[in-house]
């Protein structure tokens, strides 16, 4: 497979192709949405999938924060760089993404069998700052596959000031902004040029 547009292959995919489209192929970062709402349902169904994601020891270190009313948008879009403070404006629904860095003390919750495990963390608050970034990370990409199998499109940006942000979100938390996600239906010329994904033979090898 080279760096141009190849022809979709569906086969051996376990998954129709209309969901392979929706998820993958033709699953696109929107820069402009309409102004049809996203319902609280479909909020709830957006980490319904998430949270199904494999994180480590399950460990789920994600904290979504949905901004829902125009004064925490406005805040929170100050702290954007300038080229995207429009999308998250006209976004129906905004999430900031973040990760708990003290996401040991929920670990009864998502490790029941042995909690005593905590212990191995309590001690170490860079090791857990690292496992909580990595795995935050991961579940970032399963939230926005998440969206898009919710029929939504999402508008992920990472161009903005973290502690600015956090001054708006995570005041008084150990929770950490490290994503904004912009969420809705695609409005006009939402798409830029679909930019080259890399082929097999620069992304993989085999030994
Ligand atoms: C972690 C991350 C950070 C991004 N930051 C920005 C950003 O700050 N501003 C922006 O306009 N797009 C941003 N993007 C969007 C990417 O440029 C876009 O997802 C990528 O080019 C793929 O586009 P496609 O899904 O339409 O193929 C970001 C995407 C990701 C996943």
């Amino acid at each position: 497979m080279s760096l141009e547009a190849t022809e979709t292959d569906y086969s051996n995919l376990a998954i129709d192709s209309e969901t392979a489209d929706k998820l993958f192929f033709e699953g696109r970062t929107a820069n402009t949405f309409s102004e049809d709402p996203v319902s609280d349902e479909a909020l709830e169904t957006i980490y319904e999938l998430t949270k199904m994601g494999p994180t480590m020891m399950n460990n789920q270190p994600l904290r979504i924060t949905w901004i829902k009313s125009q004064e925490a948008r406005e805040a929170v879009v100050a702290h954007m760089l300038e080229g995207n403070r429009a999308k998250s404006l006209t976004a129906p629904a905004l999430a900031v993404l973040s990760y708990d860095a003290n996401w040991h003390e929920q670990f009864s919750e998502f490790f029941p069998h042995a909690p005593e495990r905590k212990a191995m963390f309590d001690d170490d608050a860079v090791m857990r700052a690292e496992i909580a970034k990595n795995n935050a990370w991961m579940q970032a990409g399963y939230f926005i596959m998440a969206v898009r199998a919710a029929g939504l499109a999402a508008g992920p940006m990472g161009g903005f000031n973290p502690a600015g942000v956090d001054t708006v979100v995570n005041e008084g938390k150990a929770h950490h902004s490290f994503l904004i996600v912009n969420v809705g239906t695609p409005g006009e010329n939402p798409w830029f040029d679909r930019l080259p994904r890399l082929g097999t033979e620069i992304a993989t090898n085999s030994i």
